[in-house]
């Protein structure tokens, strides 16, 4: 499995012999500037929650792509009726794609669309492939719910936000890896906004005073699971 960070929350995912974007923000971020959507490649897009800078280039690359978005049952139903292929799901659900077999899992956040719509309760996502299994988390605060995660799930990476404010800060994501028992952490959603802005030498070292690993990649760059 290749992971790609495409800037704030947005990755691009090699699993399975297909591409998978997860949560394209990358337009509207002017720290995500060398990355051209309209030459993403994507087979499916996986959708947290529908706030607007984890969905605002959605349409984009579905339209260029044909891609199949799924999320929650609202976020997929919504793309739905605009002529997107979609897939529903909902919180603790899992279906086996082409790709590998994917759970939505539970987050304490919100998700309404930027234009008031309701887009359901938000969620992250489990992905297992026949080689390795993530854990995105989504935008969430730390909770209980993650210490069910290993529970059924090996976890080799961690996807989880660290920025604070809107979600989870590096202290409670330290924890949320403890609960996933997880030593591998990729930190996304910091830097991109003035509420999220972080110390990333003292972040990395919050993980590792606990003989955790933080990968902070750059925009573009990638690292294999
Ligand atoms: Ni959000
Ligand atoms: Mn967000």
């Amino acid at each position: 499995m290749k992971i790609t960070f495409l800037g704030h929350a947005s990755l691009q995912i090699e699993v399975g012999g297909k591409t998978v974007i997860v949560d394209p923000f990358i337009s509207g971020n002017e720290l995500a500037t060398q990355i051209d959507i309209t030459t993403l490649k994507a087979d499916y897009i996986l959708i947290t929650h529908a706030h607007q800078d984890h969905i605002l280039d959605v349409e984009q690359i579905a339209t260029n792509t044909g891609a199949t978005i799924v999320s929650n049952y609202e976020i997929a139903t919504y793309y739905g009726a605009k002529g997107f292929e979609s897939h529903p799901m909902n919180h603790g659900g899992s279906w086996q794609f082409d790709f590998g077999r994917v759970t939505y899992t539970n987050a304490i956040h919100t998700s309404s669309f930027p234009d008031g719509t309701y887009g359901g309760q938000p969620g992250g996502f489990i992905i297992e492939s026949v080689e390795k299994t993530i854990y995105i988390a989504g935008d969430t605060a730390l909770t209980m719910d993650m210490k069910l995660i290993p529970m059924q799930f090996t976890i080799d990476l961690a996807v989880l936000p660290i920025g604070d404010n809107f979600t989870m800060g590096m202290n409670s994501a330290v924890i949320a890896a403890d609960f996933v028992q997880c030593n591998r952490i990729l930190g996304v959603h910091y830097d991109t906004f003035g509420y999220i802005k972080i110390d990333r030498e003292f972040a990395k070292l919050k993980f590792k005073e606990v003989n955790k690993e933080l990968i902070l990649l750059e925009v573009g760059s990638n690292l294999e699971v």
